[in-house]
């Protein structure tokens, strides 16, 4: 059990408990990466693009020669990637035609309450009651529906890297696992003008991790119903689930073709629980091997160089990779450095080809205002611990366990707050509604990730970090919670409601 000693094995950053696959590991490298379908609208009027999703069972290629069953929007690993722009309503209507209730989260949206996915408003199957389910008793039923769902979304925000995944009470780990998340990108006029790599050199990479059965089935905890809030996980996962394939866009350890030219990969962590800390390998650069551009929500003021990205649960950077500094037929490995074995390797890139590249990096990038922190009235602490859940262990902030029906805050919209997390091992903590600027990390300057617009920061054991947000536009109940899944699973959530 890992997390006797979680002080230091959390800290040396190594996921500890890997859940290993059953079946061969496929050979690395030889599967082309996927790039997610975009998805169409159904309709478009003058305002508004609205589109239709059936979030279902279907079997996929995963490891070749093998078919996994997903839970799939539209029957895909990952989901069709929806394309907004800044400023044009998206209305998205979800199907569930699954064997379970789901919930859709739109995750880094601006998103009035109704429509953000509170894990209790369940869409249930067409003739799915909630006494058909574990876990939807008592209080556990917020605004549910049958069938389907439709999500309005303003789309009153800037260019950014969103994603969308389920968020159903207590069973969101097993269902993300399962396949249920896809991207959604927002693009804006400002980013049209920054002429960056677009196009065939714009690429979403979803990165998780996974682990298989014998037959090819995804591989998770088996199911406990007699703990309330830990339907998936046993105790020796209370560290999250984390299995031994790494899979981008649906593809194992997939290989890309690419010009010797600029390339923009707009990167995410989708796995559970898993940390990554990416490398390019050869890298000829002396510190820029990757140029960020954008964090969670959005682009930085300007460009940040590094060699490596540390990429928690949930977070997203946007990096530029300039190939053309390798010869033709150079073999690059994008490795993860907390990795062990198969995990220290993400995928391959090869430089296929000399061609032109008319990209820039432009030197500023967007203004981005900077909180005075100094001059917030509202400070608010968050302890993220191991505690009690019912009678048996789970996760806590400020030592409750989530109930949906408790209020733990009250921001007021458009009032500067800083709130300030501490944490037990490492947590990623994400807040829904508004993004937030990190201030300071032990109440010292921030690290090197945390610059720009975030929705999710991660917290290593023993640190506190302080963020300042300022809530706006809708007034109601959101979320804020660990993204580590099986920890958000174990109760570690807790609700705030913004007030006028
Ligand atoms: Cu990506 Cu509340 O989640
Ligand atoms: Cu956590």
């Amino acid at each position: 059990f890992a997390l006797a000693g979680c002080g230091r094995g959390a800290g040396s950053g190594q996921t500890a408990d890997l859940l290993a696959s059953e079946l061969q590991l496929p050979q690395r490298f030889r599967v082309p990466l996927p790039i997610p379908r975009v998805a169409k609208p159904a309709r478009s009027d003058a305002t508004t693009d609205y589109y239709e999703i059936t979030q279902r069972v279907a079997d996929v290629e995963i490891v070749p020669g093998y078919k996994t069953p997903v839970f799939g929007y539209d029957g895909e690993f990952p989901g069709p990637t929806i394309r907004s722009t800044s400023g044009r309503k998206t209305v998205v209507t979800h199907r569930n035609e699954l064997p379970v209730p789901t919930v859709v989260h739109l995750h880094g949206g601006h998103t009035p309450a109704e429509h953000d996915g509170y894990p209790t408003d369940l869409v249930f199957p067409k003739d799915g009651n909630p006494g058909d389910f574990a876990g939807h008793g008592d209080g556990m039923l917020g605004d549910i529906t049958r069938g389907s769902r439709t999500y309005e979304y303003p789309m009153r925000q800037a260019a950014a890297t969103l994603w969308y995944h389920d968020h159903r009470m207590d069973f969101t780990g097993p269902q993300v696992w399962r396949g249920l998340a896809g991207f959604h990108l927002i693009h804006d006029d400002v980013e049209a003008g920054l002429s960056l790599p677009h196009g065939d050199r714009d690429i979403p990479l979803m990165i998780c991790d996974r682990a298989f059965e014998a037959d090819g089935a995804f591989r998770y905890p088996a199911v406990d119903p007699t703990l309330r809030h830990v339907p998936g996980v046993r105790e020796e996962y209370m560290e999250g689930v984390a299995g031994d394939v790494v899979v981008v866009n649906g593809a194992p350890w997939p290989e890309l073709e690419v010009d010797a030219a600029r390339y923009r990969f707009r990167l995410l962590n989708a796995s559970n629980a898993r940390r990554y800390r990416l490398s390019l390998d050869p890298n000829p650069s002396g510190g820029d091997g990757f140029v960020q551009i954008a964090s969670d929500v959005g682009f930085l003021a300007q460009p940040l160089r590094h060699d490596r990205i540390d990429l928690a649960p949930a977070e997203r950077s946007e990096v530029i990779v300039d190939f053309s500094r390798y010869p033709v037929g150079t073999e690059i490995v994008l490795r993860n450095e907390l990795g062990n074995g198969s995990t220290a390797e993400v995928m391959r890139f090869v430089v296929a080809r000399k061609a032109a590249d008319d990209s820039t990096i432009p030197e500023r990038l967007v203004e981005i205002e900077p909180y005075d922190a100094a001059a917030a009235k509202v400070h608010r602490e968050w302890s993220f611990t191991r505690g009690r859940v019912g009678n048996h262990a789970g996760w806590t902030i400020n030592g409750k366990a989530f109930d949906p029906n408790r209020i733990d805050a009250e921001p007021k919209l458009g009032e500067l707050e800083v709130w300030r997390f501490y944490s037990d091992l490492h947590h990623p903590v994400h807040i829904h509604l508004s993004p937030f600027q990190v201030i300071s990390r032990n109440g010292r300057a921030p690290g090197p990730y945390d610059a720009g617009w975030k929705d999710t920061v991660d917290i290593p054991p023993t640190d506190y970090v302080e963020v300042a947000i300022r809530f706006s536009g809708f007034t109601g109940k959101y979320m804020m919670h660990c993204h580590n899944l099986e920890h958000e699973d174990m109760a570690m959530m807790s609700a705030f409601e913004t007030v006028d």
